[in-house]
């Protein structure tokens, strides 16, 4: 499937920018992660996307390819991130077919709504071991060849070396632990472990290099994770998008922007961070306190607070 460049790139990208680099993306014939790996392999890199369904994983592998005359982008299907060894095995073959690997991402998630009362523990310890435990493998398998590419690639802040960056990994996580999120008990913990796998990245590899971040998409448009996560129907998705700041849901070009720069030389000084890319919706995910006070009606209205205590001060200047 042919994806027009405009769903995974902005214009602002140079061509060539990962020439000779390879990517390692688990979830990455998924459809945000082949976004950011399609990405990748438009500015001048190779390849290797990992997933547990071989066809789906084959035929994500040759759609990127088609992005560019001559890149390689290899499909390694029947990979469980829950499984140390298949991911060493991938990572040991992606280096050996494609000489290295100089970027890593650790996308491959799992998730569904359910409340407690719903949810098994077997459940629960299902998307701790795809998310969480699928995170830490994956970091496993890919920082030896890692910090190899860190010693190719210095980082050493100065701009315009001609041999480009490498030695850099991005953990795709989420928001809902950051202020709490029903029906996502098990996405909330697993993904908080994730932060923090990140972070110990950052600081246990960074003396060798290594840049390790978090991207963390919010609503974005036409992926998966919107299927799981919200209903489609005109009514929610328009209630949806009025509690996020920028009003809209995200694009998967969005994300792929973020990788492309934290990848990229822009981003050599930013490690053991989180880039949010959710057009602010996280931080409004309790906006609602009461009737009257919808958002962002009433911030639009201009009206003053009223019938608290604190509300409104007469005499204000303001
Ligand atoms: C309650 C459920 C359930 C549900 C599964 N289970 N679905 N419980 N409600 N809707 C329970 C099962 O009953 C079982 O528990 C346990 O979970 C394991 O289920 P299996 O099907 O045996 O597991 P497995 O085949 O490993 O599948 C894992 C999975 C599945 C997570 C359950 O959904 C999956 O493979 N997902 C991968 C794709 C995916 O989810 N992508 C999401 C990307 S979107 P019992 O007790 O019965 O044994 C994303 C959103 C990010 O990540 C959002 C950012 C804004």
């Amino acid at each position: 499937m042919s994806v027009p460049r405009e769903k995974y790139l902005s214009p602002v990208w140079k061509d060539g920018l990962f020439q000779n680099k390879v990517l390692f993306c688990t979830g990455g014939a998924g459809t945000i992660c082949s976004m950011q790996v399609r990405a990748f392999v438009a500015l001048g890199g190779n390849a290797c996307v990992i997933g547990r369904n071989p066809q789906k994983t084959e035929q994500g592998a040759k759609d990127i390819a088609a992005v560019r005359p001559g890149a390689k982008v290899i499909g390694i299907g029947n990979v469980d991130v829950r499984d140390p060894k298949m991911l060493k095995d991938a990572a040991d073959r992606c280096a050996k077919e494609l000489g290295g690997i100089d970027f890593a991402i650790a996308g491959a998630a799992g998730n569904f709504l359910a409340p407690m009362a719903q949810l098994s523990p077997n459940a629960f310890k299902s998307v701790m071991d795809i998310d969480a435990l699928g995170s830490y493998n994956t970091a496993k398998a890919v920082l030896p060849y890692l910090v190899e590419s860190a010693k190719r690639n210095p980082n050493s802040g100065k701009s315009g070396s001609a041999q480009g960056t490498g030695g850099r990994m991005i953990f795709v996580s989420a928001t809902f632990h950051y202020r709490g999120q029903p029906l996502q008990a098990h996405v909330a913990a697993a993904k908080a472990a994730v932060d923090q796998i990140s972070h110990s990245v950052a600081i246990e590899y960074g003396p060798y290099g290594i840049t390790s971040n978090i991207i963390t998409p919010g609503p974005i448009a036409g992926t998966e994770g919107m299927e799981r996560l919200a209903k489609s129907d005109e009514a929610s998705v328009k209630a949806s998008k009025k509690n996020i700041p920028l009003g809209r849901w995200g694009e998967t070009r969005e994300i792929a922007d973020a990788t492309t720069y934290l990848f990229s030389e822009a981003g050599s000084y930013v490690n053991g961070n989180t880039l949010v890319v959710d057009g602010g919706a996280w931080r409004t995910s309790g906006a609602s306190q009461g009737e009257g006070w919808d958002y962002p009606d009433f911030i639009l209205s201009g009206a003053a607070v009223e019938g608290v205590k604190g509300g409104k001060r007469n005499g204000s200047k303001l």
